[in-house]
């Protein structure tokens, strides 16, 4: 992409933008209920046991165009559970801004807000049949450790 990209930690004024963003990347929540959870991670009121991050890639002609949600998890699939590892829990580019290095400067802002906590790995996630998450993944260097099919049973 020819524009400056910034990225940057969300404020305030990003919410709105953000709750429509949080809904396409997980739809069972609704846009007002993402709303109130990305408020509560920004303004500090949210409950956390461990740190949470909510970067912003933003570009001067259209504003917030992404986000990374990233935070410390005790343990992850494939990495050394003696220290908290950096979690990529949400990750999304706006359609028409993908393909331009936006989800890579991502990535790399949410690796050193781990690093910044002293991780020294970072874990991911994605569905099966998500594709290019898995491609992207790759592409930034993440390796496949494991592959699970979730299960539930009502008692
Ligand atoms: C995953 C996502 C965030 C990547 O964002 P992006 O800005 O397009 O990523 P980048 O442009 O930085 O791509 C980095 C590399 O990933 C790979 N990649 C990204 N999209 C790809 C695609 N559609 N097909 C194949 N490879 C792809 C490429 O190697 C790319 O580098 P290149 O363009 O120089 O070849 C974006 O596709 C997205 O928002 N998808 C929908 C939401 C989602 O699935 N999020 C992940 C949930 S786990």
């Amino acid at each position: 992409m020819r524009e400056t990209v910034q990225i940057r930690a969300a404020r305030l004024e990003d919410c709105k933008r953000l709750a429509v963003m949080f809904h396409k990347l997980w739809p069972t929540g609704s846009i007002e209920e993402h709303g109130k959870e990305v408020r509560s991670l920004v303004d500090g009121t949210a409950k956390l046991t461990m740190p949470i991050g909510v970067l912003v890639a933003e570009i001067e002609r259209d504003g917030v165009i992404g986000f990374v949600e990233v935070d410390l998890r005790s343990h992850a699939d494939g990495c050394d559970p003696a220290q908290p590892v950096g979690y990529v829990e949400g990750w999304y580019v706006a359609e028409k801004y993908r393909r331009s290095g936006v989800g890579a400067k991502l990535i790399a802002a949410a690796e050193e807000w781990a690093r910044e906590f002293g991780c020294v790995e970072m874990g991911s996630d994605a569905v099966i049949e998500n594709d290019v998450s898995q491609r992207a993944h790759a592409a930034l260097g993440y390796e496949v450790v494991d592959r699970c099919v979730h299960f539930r049973k009502r008692l």
